[in-house]
């Protein structure tokens, strides 16, 4: 085969590399779309107000904004992240700070830590129900309650504790025994 024949298949190869790297998340979670950085400080200062003392943890950290914005108010953060390349970029972009964790796995697979204080995830409705059980889990084998902070869907027979503009806080308790 010449060069020339070589280059377009190379070419579409990473194409299609990088398409299931980005779109394949959107199965298990959702695809890649940043929360705004505005609505990001929105929430975790008037429907949460996040502050030292806090980890909060990113269900789907994406490139890292949620976990940032936290740690300028003086939280802990954890990005766990199933893309490798969304992950290396918030690594890369927050290596001085050493408030922020990043992980690069599947979100379902992983146990939260016991100073965990409040959950964020920007999912899509077909997934919010099975992300409230992996905390109602999590919060389970912590035995504590934990916050969680939904953008865009609510859960189903649970109230809110607060609502504003896309987000929802809800307070997740251990099961009764
Ligand atoms: C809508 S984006 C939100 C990104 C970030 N949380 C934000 O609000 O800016 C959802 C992210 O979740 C990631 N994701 C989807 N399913 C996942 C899973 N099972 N484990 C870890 N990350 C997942 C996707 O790769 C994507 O980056």
């Amino acid at each position: 085969m010449e060069t020339s024949q070589i280059i377009p298949l190379v070419i579409i190869a990473i194409i299609g590399i990088l398409t299931l790297i980005f779109l394949i998340p959107g199965l298990t979670g959702a695809p890649y779309v940043p929360t705004l950085k505005k609505s990001v400080e929105l929430a975790l200062t008037k429907l949460y107000p996040i502050k030292k003392g806090d980890l909060l943890i990113d269900l789907g950290a994406g490139d890292g904004v949620v976990l940032y914005t936290a740690t300028k108010h003086g939280a802990k953060a954890l990005g766990i992240e199933i893309n490798p390349i969304l992950t290396l970029i918030a690594k890369w972009r927050f290596r001085k700070n050493k408030k922020i964790t990043m992980k690069c796995r599947n979100f379902y697979h992983c146990h939260f830590p016991k100073e965990t204080t409040v959950v964020y995830a920007f999912a899509v409705s077909i997934h919010i129900e099975k992300i409230r059980r992996k905390i109602e889990d999590e919060v389970t084998r912590l035995d504590k309650p934990i916050y969680f902070i939904s953008n865009a869907f609510n859960l189903k027979d649970l109230k809110p504790l607060k609502q504003l503009d896309t987000f929802y806080l809800y307070k997740i308790g251990p099961a009764k025994k």
